[in-house]
């Protein structure tokens, strides 16, 4: 008898000490998987690219954007139309605080950003803006008497990386700047000139009218932000958009499109109107863009609502295109 009970206690404690082993190296597997898998994810948030080579290593760039074009256009569906539904009460306009009707026009209301965003941004020459430009009040126009807001054709732009944003701000003194702009003066020496063709014109839930860009040659946006992140060690850490996004702000929607259907019929009147702009304009022509602005925005919102802004423009020098 006492052998056996020694016998059993001898095999419980080989079992527990198994299971200690076993718990041990479990614990260890899982700490070091979660290790790895945060590393890694640093790893390609550090790194969001380096030419062709993203986080996403297998996925090209142009895929990349088409994917996210593709969730960006299913946006409007998934959120619904919420400028829409902050208003419903009297000019829904009036609700949102940046836009104002002045003799009955709708006039933005400029809040002076402090400290200054620090843009940097391509520029899209009004040779190509203007003819889009025309198109968006073509059709647009029409629906949304002074419930709309146009972007300026002598200023649409790309946005590619800021130096300093609302969200995370990044003082700088006036020494500050003039080396920030010096480095990105360098960065588009080396950089080539852009052939894009415009993909699709998208309608955000917040109603802001989009176009969406593909490269077809010069430099990849993935590479540019890279060499801006590399010759701006000073910038916020998180960007405001996808490292692969090559988009134009072309008008924002303040409210009801006048005399058209409710509820989802609404939606649906909104989707044929982004359709048909998409018909007239997308894949209609190649644009060329050779120009990089560092921008100081004095005015939340500088570029986009007419602000107050210094420009400083650098030219894409690198001559392969
Ligand atoms: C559009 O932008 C250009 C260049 O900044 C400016 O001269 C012009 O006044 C702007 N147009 C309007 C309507 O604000």
């Amino acid at each position: 008898m006492e052998t056996a009970s020694a016998r059993i206690s001898t095999r419980c404690h080989w079992w527990s000490h198994t299971k200690t082993v076993t718990l041990i190296w479990f614990i260890s597997f899982v700490l070091f998987y979660s290790f790895f898998h945060m590393a890694l994810q640093n790893s390609s948030q550090n790194y969001p690219s380096s030419g062709g080579i993203t986080s996403h290593s297998h996925i090209p760039n142009g895929e990349r954007r088409a994917r996210l074009y593709d969730k960006m256009a299913r946006d409007l569906d998934d959120h619904g139309a919420a400028f829409l539904k902050q208003g419903e009460t009297s000019q829904s306009l009036l609700l949102s605080d940046i836009f104002t009707l002045k003799d009955g026009a709708v006039t933005p209301v400029h809040k002076a950003a402090n400290p200054p965003v620090r843009a940097n941004v391509l520029y899209l020459s009004p040779k190509y803006s203007v003819p889009i430009s025309d198109a968006v009040k073509r059709i647009f126009s029409p629906h949304f008497d002074k419930v709309i807001w146009f972007q300026n054709s002598s200023l649409y732009h790309f946005s590619m990386f800021h130096a300093s944003h609302h969200i995370s701000p990044v003082p700088a003194t006036e020494d500050e700047i003039e080396a920030e702009a010096t480095a990105v003066r360098a960065v588009a020496e080396d950089l080539c000139p852009l052939k894009i063709v415009l993909d699709r014109v998208i309608l955000t839930s917040t109603g802001v009218l989009l176009g969406c860009w593909q490269v077809i040659s010069g430099t990849d946006p993935m590479t540019i932000r890279a060499k801006l992140r590399t010759a701006l060690p000073n910038a916020p850490e998180k960007q405001l958009y996808d490292p692969a996004i090559l988009h134009t702000s072309f008008a924002r929607l303040l409210g009801h499109p006048r005399a058209s259907p409710t509820g989802p019929h609404q939606l649906r009147f909104l989707h044929e109107l982004v359709e048909s702009l998409n018909n007239q304009i997308r894949g209609s022509e190649e644009a060329v863009v050779s120009e990089l602005w560092y921008v100081e925005e004095y005015d939340v919102l500088a570029l986009a609502l007419d602000g107050r802004m210094k420009v400083r423009k650098f030219p894409l020098e690198c001559s392969s295109v």
